[in-house]
């Protein structure tokens, strides 16, 4: 079947832009050429970001072949991440602000010059030296977006110890899970957590975390923030408040010299099978790449205010709220909140409050500002704004039409950023200054980035196609491996195509050369931007005693991008009510939090499946999107009557 793409709307680069930006058409051919051509010396620009301890000799030794497989960027040199964020300022810029927070309640804010930024991470980790943390340990966050998330990352990366954000909506199965697989010896939180007026318990889920033998054996001690003040339990022996540590640690603290190569974090994330998995980023090529892409892909010029709205949960709150900005001497603005709190106008009365010139966020959050209309936008000014950017799943053409006349009264160019966790940065962007824009493409490679569109055999297809993304060669911010599972890190993504990376995501290229992400091709769900393994959801459901067996797929949801649709198949002689569905969503929401929310649950008395006993889940989500008129070849079922039985009780809904 021909695919019909009608024309997209170009909206070109404006004038005023393309005469400032720092990338300019011009500059990106030529940077593009000497990616190209010269490959070292173009690396070496990129690694030249980096304010280095000892200078690295070589600069790139990677193989991504599964027999020796290995990536290693600058590996010689020797840093240290937060002296590249936060000292380096101090002479040039100590009295700039850094980090601009901005609380939930519309009352609170905070701005941290980077000589106060400086002061805080030596003190904080001054106490995580005392609490017997030191290089190459995991230190597991469960923070809510206060500046100490912030200064407790730079504090990690200061004594060279590896931290491990979790975001603070998982729940305490699902943060035991993630401490014991990396081993954390600490924990760092808060007593509780402010979002939209609503207080979420950080503390009492790392105490039920820590119920878990099995992580409690391995955590010795839990660092507490005193944030809203609200009363909790404490054990004597293992926790500790923050402002009371502080009394005992003064402002002086080296940063430890650490090899590029050395980790700086791990960030779990859902994949299709198993469970969630530890990837591993480094130092020198991580900063190198974080740094150098927040500077072009959103035109950064020195003074500018910069506010990405992700959480530090996420990777994008990793190197484009923190490392990033940091490295490139930003005042990066830290919100605490929700859009929509106290009302819908909130993020353009931040905008405005603090005059932000680049602003950073999801389709998702898009998408639901647009459906309260034009008004709450309209009554603010955002005249600072400059540059917009959005990342984390697909934009619907819709959505950025109205991101970009309404939001950016058509003068702000967007920044529709594709990349992922493992690629630790951005790889296929506009640059606001070089680059046409078409709405829903993220159109171009960074310079550099090698993409290609495979079809499932794996042959490179050419041209205007469509296929699965590949990059077939390596970038410094690329991660390095599943923490302790190597072998994972080969399988997951290197095993589909021989000496290429496979991304998971599946994407259109059109006779310009611009990319349409078309979404996953894995079991993965992107619900509003946070990715959701099925596998996790199905393991979840069938933990439940009433539950023989479930198969979860994603489906088209107007708000989230991709919604959760269930199909669980009930113990014999159970009955499927009302009752058991919202039990079993509330179950789910509680092994892995609230992000794993069952959109839609179906009863089924029986699930489509091969004749090898292979769920065909192609047919569950063509069920679940209300297409079953397109099921495609099904000649391979073992039992055709129970996909008539799911569609027959799927038109009921
Ligand atoms: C999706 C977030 C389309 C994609 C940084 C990818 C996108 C997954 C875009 C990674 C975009 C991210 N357009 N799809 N601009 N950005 N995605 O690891 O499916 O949370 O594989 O990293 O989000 O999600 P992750």
């Amino acid at each position: 079947m021909a695919e019909h793409h009608p024309q997209a709307q170009v909206h070109p680069v404006p004038d005023k832009i393309a005469k400032s930006a720092r990338v300019d058409r011009e500059r990106f051919e030529e940077l593009t050429r000497e990616a190209l051509e010269n490959e070292d010396a173009f690396w070496n620009r990129i690694g030249q970001r980096v304010e280095w301890i000892k200078p690295y000799s070589r600069i790139k030794d990677v193989n991504f072949d599964l027999d020796d497989l290995h990536i290693r960027w600058f590996d010689d040199g020797t840093l240290n991440v937060c002296a590249n964020c936060v000292d380096r300022h101090l002479d040039a810029r100590g009295d700039q602000v850094a980090i601009l927070w901005e609380g939930d309640d519309p009352e609170r804010d905070e701005k941290i010059t980077y000589r106060q930024l400086h002061d805080r991470v030596c003190r904080f980790a001054n106490v995580l030296k005392r609490l017997g943390v030191g290089k190459g340990d995991r230190v597991t966050l469960y923070m809510p977006m206060i500046p100490e998330a912030a200064v407790a990352m730079l504090a990690c990366a200061r004594i060279g110890a590896i931290h491990s954000v979790v975001f603070g909506g998982f729940s305490p199965d699902a943060l035991a899970g993630r401490i014991i697989d990396c081993d954390s010896k600490c924990v760092i939180t808060a007593d509780e957590g402010m979002r939209g007026g609503k207080a979420t318990p950080l503390k009492k889920n790392v105490d039920r975390a820590l119920s878990n033998e099995d992580a409690a054996d391995r955590v010795d001690s839990v660092l507490v923030v005193r944030n809203t003040g609200n009363d909790i339990d404490w054990d004597a022996d293992r926790d500790h408040w923050l402002h009371e540590a502080l009394e005992h640690v003064d402002a002086d603290c080296e940063p430890e010299e650490m090899n590029a190569e050395d980790p700086l974090f791990i960030l779990y994330t859902s994949g299709s099978t198993g469970k969630p998995k530890g990837v591993l980023h480094t130092s020198g090529g991580y900063l190198a790449w974080a740094s150098w892409t927040h500077e072009i892909v959103f035109d950064y010029q020195e003074g500018e205010i910069y506010w990405c709205t992700a959480d530090v949960g996420w990777v994008t709150g990793h190197s484009y709220i923190v490392y990033g900005p940091l490295a490139n001497g930003a005042t990066t603005l830290m919100f605490e909140g929700v859009p929509n709190y106290p009302d819908n106008s909130r993020f353009w009365q931040v905008v405005d409050k603090h005059q932000v010139n680049i602003f950073y966020t999801a389709p998702t959050a898009i998408r639901a500002l647009m459906r309260g209309g034009d008004e709450p936008v309209r009554k603010t000014s955002r005249e600072s704004l400059r540059i917009l950017g959005t990342v984390g799943e697909p934009i619907n053409p819709e959505a950025w039409e109205w991101y970009y006349n309404v939001v950016g009264d058509g003068r702000c160019p967007i920044a529709d950023t594709w990349w992922q966790t493992e690629t630790g940065g951005i790889l296929i962007s506009p640059l606001p200054g070089a680059t046409d824009l078409k709405p829903g493409s993220a159109t171009k490679p960074l310079p550099g980035i090698k993409a290609a569109l495979l079809d499932a055999d794996g042959k490179e297809l050419e041209g205007a196609t469509s296929g699965n993304l590949v990059l077939t060669d390596s970038w410094p911010g690329q991660m390095r491996t599943v923490y302790g599972d190597h072998k994972r890190f080969g399988e997951t993504y290197f095993a589909a195509y021989k000496g290429r990376y496979f991304t998971g995501d599946g994407a259109r290229r059109d006779e310009d050369g611009y990319y349409w992400i078309t979404g996953r091709v894995d079991d993965v769900i992107n619900v509003s931007g946070h990715r959701l393994g099925t596998a996790e959801v199905e393991s979840a459901l069938v933990a439940h005693s009433a539950v023989a067996e479930a198969a979860v797929v994603g489906f088209p949801h107007d708000i989230k991008g991709q919604g959760v649709y269930a199909y669980v198949t009930l113990m014999a002689g159970r009955e499927g009510d009302e009752k058991l569905a919202e039990e079993l969503i509330q179950w789910v929401r509680e092994e892995i939090g609230p992000i794993a929310t069952i959109d839609h649950l179906q009863w089924a008395p029986g699930l489509p499946k091969t004749r090898s006993g292979k769920i065909m889940r192609r047919i569950l989500r063509k069920i679940a999107a209300n297409e079953h008129d397109q099921l495609g070849d099904t000649s391979t079922l073992a039992d055709p009557e129970v996909v008539e039985n799911l569609i027959e009780n799927r038109r009921q809904v």
